[in-house]
């Protein structure tokens, strides 16, 4: 298996969901008018807290740089994990679950902080760049690790770390933050880029004027629904991650959705906002899946992070990481 270190260099940051306005102007040229930008990733994720941005460098700079963006102070590498020996074609990016015994986990217990940001079409890890040589180390013995260089894939180099490993204790990993699963049904869709524009205005709308403050407050006392949108266009591919309410006011056939059509629910992961240092929150999630082979898609947020499991496994997925949150000591 390969993994590879794409080029972009990544910052994650956070816009206040009453700030959105300032932003707008660079927010709709990364999105709709992207050849008008060098940026080649860029997500955009609503959660009822606010929008969680991640972009490359190229696109940061259409933000507007504002004390109403809050941007984590790291520079992040995103890695993604290509199954099969071929530089392109035949080449299948493998699902979350997947990557929890063989990426997730040695990181984890090498206290490696990670970033997750699962798309329709991939699931991509983010490292920040400074640990790097730490995570090729820790990945080496699994991987052939391949660094895309001005496009090109090429052998990484071996950056000599030797020293300071400690041979990871296999402990338990018990789930440590709170959890909730909202009501929403959530679908994993795409879009031909090619079709963006019959439905930006619908886009413009669902991403900055469907909510508002009052709706996701209403939402979360109400019924347990809250406000979550995801849209990434990375090197060209479109994801987007709705609930199912939203996804109805899009044009019959024009999101592609997986050949099974599955729904998906939500666990939410945590009550204070996470951070970027702690690790091993990805870990206590997935591995437990990884194990009952449930399927997953993972979304970290600037404050929070997102599992989605399908729907006949929520109940179960939910009682597994209780089961193991109430382990801690
Ligand atoms: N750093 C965490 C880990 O290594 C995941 C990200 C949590 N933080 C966040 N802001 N979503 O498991």
């Amino acid at each position: 298996m390969e993994l590879h270190i794409l080029e972009h260099r990544l910052r994650v940051a956070s816009i206040a969901k009453e700030s959105i306005q300032l932003f707008t102007y660079g927010l709709i040229k990364l999105a709709f008018l992207s050849s008008k930008t060098r940026c080649k990733f860029f997500s955009l994720t609503e959660t009822p807290e606010d929008y969680t941005i991640i972009v490359d460098e190229e696109g940061f700079l259409e933000l507007p740089s504002s004390e109403h963006l809050s941007v984590a102070d790291a520079t992040w590498l995103a890695l993604n994990v290509v199954s099969g020996g071929g530089g392109f074609s035949g080449s299948q990016p493998i699902g979350v679950t997947k990557i929890a015994k063989s990426v997730i986990a040695p990181l984890a217990d090498q206290n490696i902080s990670v970033f997750m940001l699962s798309t329709y079409q991939t699931d991509f890890i983010l490292v920040r760049e400074r640990d790097l040589p730490f995570v090729m180390h820790t990945l080496a013995a699994e991987f052939t690790i391949l660094r895309v260089v001005n496009g090109e894939t090429v052998a990484a180099d071996d950056l000599g770390i030797t020293n300071g490993f400690v041979k990871p204790k296999l402990v338990q990993r018990p789930v440590i933050h709170p959890l909730s699963s909202p009501s929403n049904m959530f679908c994993v869709t795409s879009l031909d880029p090619d079709t963006l524009p019959t439905v930006a205005t619908l886009l413009m709308d669902v991403m900055f004027y469907s909510n508002g403050v009052k709706e996701s407050v209403v939402g979360n006392e109400d019924s347990g629904h809250i406000r979550f949108f995801s849209f990434s266009l990375i090197e060209g591919y479109i994801s987007l991650v709705m609930d199912v309410q939203t996804q109805q006011r899009f044009p019959n056939n024009l999101l592609f959705t997986s050949a099974s059509g599955e729904l998906w629910k939500m666990v939410r992961i945590g009550g204070q906002p996470l951070g970027f240092d702690e690790c091993g929150i990805v870990a206590q999630i997935s591995e437990p899946l990884a194990a009952a082979d449930i399927p997953a898609y993972y979304i970290s947020t600037f404050k929070f992070d997102h599992a989605l499991v399908p729907e006949e496994n929520i109940n179960g997925v939910v009682n597994a990481l209780q089961v193991s949150q109430a382990e801690k000591h």
